[in-house]
């Protein structure tokens, strides 16, 4: 952990939001953090590494402060400078990857380890990697003749979709299926389940705990999700939250 983070966690836990593109899990996360987990856990920047990114016009309706930091064609230092300055100034403690299609900075990962998170739409460690995302994903899972599918909360190491797994819920694979209708299908469970693990990590911080020690209990089960996907409450019960 960087010295600067050592310490008791500010209440609530300042939390950034990287996004590439329109950022409905970002709203996901605004809105839960709008609720009654806006004790816990407040969105407090959100980055982009494209100035057209609609996850930008998102926070900005939201009143939250955003950056773009540009990366195709620069040095990764110079990146890694820019957003841990950025996300010093904002004092944030945990950042969230909402559809950030950049690989993030060793030197980030670094001082943030276990402090970054991402969500991918598929059962990891299949259907991940560079340049596996968006609508490929899915066209690979139908390709494949997958019958499950699913959404995949993870942490961030120094590689595309490779740290540790933190939560899946799966989502049935349906004969009809297009791409399109298996993505919506997996992004309905992504904005139930992301918002929530999100918060069970700020609570970890703030009782002092280690980020990365956040476990799904053993005794835990995952409906498998078809037309209607979980709700808040049947996802805190799987991770064991009050
Ligand atoms: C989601 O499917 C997420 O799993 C992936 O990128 C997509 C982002 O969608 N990492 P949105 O921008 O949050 O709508």
């Amino acid at each position: 952990m960087a010295d600067s983070m050592a310490g008791a966690a500010e209440r609530p836990v300042p939390i950034a939001v990287f996004a590439s593109g329109g950022g409905s899990n970002l709203q996901a996360i605004l809105q839960h953090f709008s609720g009654p987990a806006g004790d816990v856990g407040r969105v407090a920047l959100v980055v982009s590494d494209r100035a057209d990114a609609g996850a930008l016009e998102r926070a900005a309706r939201a009143g939250v402060p955003t950056r773009v930091i540009p990366v195709r064609g620069r040095p990764s230092d110079g990146v890694a400078r820019e957003t841990l300055d950025a996300l010093a100034a904002a004092g944030v403690r945990l950042v969230a990857l909402a559809g950030y299609l950049q690989l993030i900075p060793a030197e980030v990962v670094q001082a943030f380890r276990d402090r970054i998170v991402n969500i991918h739409p598929s059962l990891l460690p299949a259907f991940g990697g560079k340049g596996m995302y968006g609508i490929r994903v899915h066209r690979a899972v139908l390709e494949a003749g997958c019958r499950v599918s699913g959404a995949t909360v993870h942490l961030v190491d120094e590689e595309y979709d490779r740290g540790r797994i933190l939560l899946q819920w799966p989502v049935p694979v349906l004969p009809e299926d297009t791409p399109e209708a298996l993505a919506a299908r997996v992004l309905r469970v992504e904005h139930a389940i992301y918002p929530v693990v999100v918060e069970a990590l700020a609570r970890n911080l703030l009782s002092g705990g280690d980020v990365g020690a956040f476990r799904v209990p053993d005794s835990a089960t995952f409906r498998l999700v078809d037309e209607e996907a979980p709700d808040a409450r049947e996802v805190r019960r799987a991770l064991g939250l009050q």
